[in-house]
């Protein structure tokens, strides 16, 4: 999605915004930009593509000044191009966005309608188009932008600049996260942290509907009642969003090969002194009193909560529905007294996952969220969070926070088992032990990486994979396809084992690989009938399974790969790294861009 960063500093402010811009690469863009106030002049600098081709326009027509503005753009209205990339300027205003202005037409009527046209195909520029009619009109900078934005529906964080004015720009978020750092007589603004960590560790968060002046010296924040605020200081531990590939091609890889050591981290969060007991954070749901719960995400999330399904209705015995968010918060399902939602999210900003929370909240459910940034918006508005703890998630493709996400829910649906008392105290102590091995099986996976490249070279050159899982292996069915899809744009479906029959075996051919994920588990045999019936219309099987399972069933498949053996409970946490890599070395070997795919975003703040 859209990054913004903003500067009102000492020194130079192109190369600081182009290094902020850099940091904000991993949300996915397809144009950039930057405008910077010199000498009181406003001026600025846009090109189509990766922020190299800024960097180089930059180098042949530089950009003074020490106050400015950039933008990353991930192109919603109107193509990726020089003209529709931000910032967008009328006159002596100019403007970058991130999110989605929802009355942008009618606004654009209304300009026409006074003769003031538009240039682009964006829905933003109406922003600057109205801060330049309201300037004109006679009010000051921050009369003009505090009127245009109440004129906007939809979501935005904005940053202005004026021409004019070297020591002000204005900034307001509503629906799309804004962050401001502190330095030494400068100030910055980001989308989020991670834009300024090479700048400040020292971060104020802005509320929702939240305006805010800035200068060198003095920041003042109104919320969205027009009252003067105090909004916390945080001082974020600048290490902790350190961004850097260690050394790794892509940041895919490193966030794959770390996790055994960020799911120690996450698993040691959620222990109590003796590791003997789950401890969560303080909070006032009664665990004891849910027997229902609502699960809602999007993308990769979506298929950790689907999977948590099977963990919270075996052993914490408590109905579940789940429900990508963008169908759920259209629906208004009712919701009964006691309801409690959970609510999975890597960045905790994503729009459609955050409007069916705000839903549930209306409706006075009780909000959990597992969520990766614990500044988020999902986060904020949550009665209980739960943090993943694996640091930044670079990669576009969610890796290590989607079996962090897998983890807690793991360890929520256990607490909730034991806090009810439907499992016994010796099965509880089972399961702990099984968690806590985690970390070590992930390691034992990785070894096999090499054999699953050698599998994927083979792979991509196939039109379409299909993924077949049973059980709490068919959401991972679908995380698998969805991983393959979305970074080496090979076509890939995830069904579950025995729903194939009832349609898309039609698709199976020789040239189809079908990648059966088959621990050796209650429901192993029914996954091998399930094969064979692939199998005997010549389809390309690869098996993935432990020794015992391959002995038993490898025979007459394409290839296989040989997972450790895994307790049943804990299996979709080891087994989503098999995935993982071989979505990961197919996109290598097709030499598509893994870190940033395209037409992706990192974080999805418009519906
Ligand atoms: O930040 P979120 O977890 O809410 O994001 C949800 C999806 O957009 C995300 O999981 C997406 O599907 C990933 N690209 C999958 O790898």
């Amino acid at each position: 999605m859209c990054g913004i960063v903003g500067v009102l500093g000492k020194h130079e402010a192109a190369p600081l915004l182009v290094e902020a811009l850099k940091r904000l690469e991993y949300r996915g863009y397809d144009s950039a930009g930057i405008a910077t106030v010199n000498d009181g002049k406003l001026d600025r600098r846009r090109a189509i593509g990766k922020l190299v081709n800024l960097s180089d326009l930059l180098v042949h027509n530089p950009l003074a000044g020490k106050s400015g503005i950039g933008h990353t753009r991930w192109a919603t209205h109107g193509a990726p191009s020089v003209k529709n990339a931000h910032p967008h300027q009328a006159g002596d205003v100019t403007v970058v966005h991130n999110g989605i202005i929802e009355n942008f037409m009618e606004l654009r009527a209304e300009l026409n309608n006074n003769k003031i046209k538009c240039e682009t195909d964006t829905d933003t520029e109406v922003v600057a188009l109205l801060a330049k009619y309201y300037l004109s009109q006679g009010l000051s900078p921050a009369e003009s932008v505090k009127k245009t934005i109440s004129r906007l529906s939809g979501a935005f964080a904005l940053a202005f600049l004026f021409d004019g004015e070297d020591d002000l720009m204005l900034v307001a978020r509503r629906g799309s996260p804004l962050a401001i750092g502190h330095g030494d007589g400068e100030v910055y603004i980001g989308s989020d942290a991670i834009a300024m960590a090479h700048l400040t560790s020292k971060i104020t968060y802005l509320d929702e509907g939240d305006f805010a002046q800035l200068s060198r010296k003095n920041i003042q924040i109104e919320d969205r009642n027009g009252t003067i605020v105090n909004r916390e200081e945080k001082n974020i531990d600048v290490s902790s969003i350190a961004i850097d590939k260690a050394g790794y091609k892509h940041f895919m890889a490193k966030e794959i090969a770390e996790q055994p050591l960020t799911l120690a981290k996450t698993i040691k969060n959620y222990l109590d002194e003796d590791a003997e007991q789950i401890r969560l954070p303080k909070n006032d749901i009664k665990l004891a009193n849910i027997d229902c719960l609502t699960m809602v995400a999007c993308g990769t999330a979506f298929y950790a909560a689907l999977t948590a399904k099977y963990w919270f209705e075996k052993i914490a015995r408590i109905k579940v529905e789940v429900d990508v968010a963008s169908e759920f918060r259209y629906r208004e399902p009712p919701v009964t007294k006691e309801t409690t939602a959970i609510f999975v999210s890597q960045s905790g900003e994503t729009a459609d996952t955050l409007a069916a929370l705000r839903y549930m909240s209306s409706q006075n459910a009780k909000i959990i969220s597992v969520v990766n940034v614990p500044e988020s918006s999902i986060a904020r508005e949550s009665d209980l969070v739960l943090p993943l703890y694996v640091g930044p998630e670079i990669g576009v493709a969610s890796t290590k926070a989607f079996t962090a996400q897998l983890t807690v829910l793991a360890l929520l649906a256990l607490k909730i088992a034991k806090t009810k008392n439907v499992i016994t105290e010796a099965q509880y102590c089972i399961y702990l032990e099984e968690l806590k091995v985690i970390p070590e099986l992930i390691n034992q996976t990785l070894s096999i990486e090499s054999n699953i490249q050698k599998i994927a070279a083979e792979l991509v050159s196939s039109q379409d994979v299909i993924f077949l899982g049973r059980g709490a292996m068919y959401p991972l069915a679908m995380e698998g396809a969805l991983k393959l899809k979305e970074i080496s744009y090979i076509h890939a479906e995830g069904y579950p084992s025995g729903e194939l029959k009832h349609g898309p075996i039609a698709l199976i051919d020789k040239n189809v690989p079908v990648v059966v994920i088959a621990p050796m588990d209650s429901l192993f045999d029914k996954s091998v009938s399930n094969m064979q019936e692939v199998m005997a219309r010549s389809g390309k099987i690869l098996l993935i399974s432990c020794l015992k399972g391959l002995d038993k069933a490898s025979q007459g498949t394409w290839a296989t790969i040989v997972m450790p053996t895994i307790p049943e409970f804990i299996a979709p946490i080891i087994y989503a790294v098999p995935m993982q890599l071989l979505a990961y070395h197919t996109a290598l070997a097709k030499g598509t861009d893994a870190d940033q795919p395209r037409n992706l975003a990192k974080s999805v703040t418009v519906e």
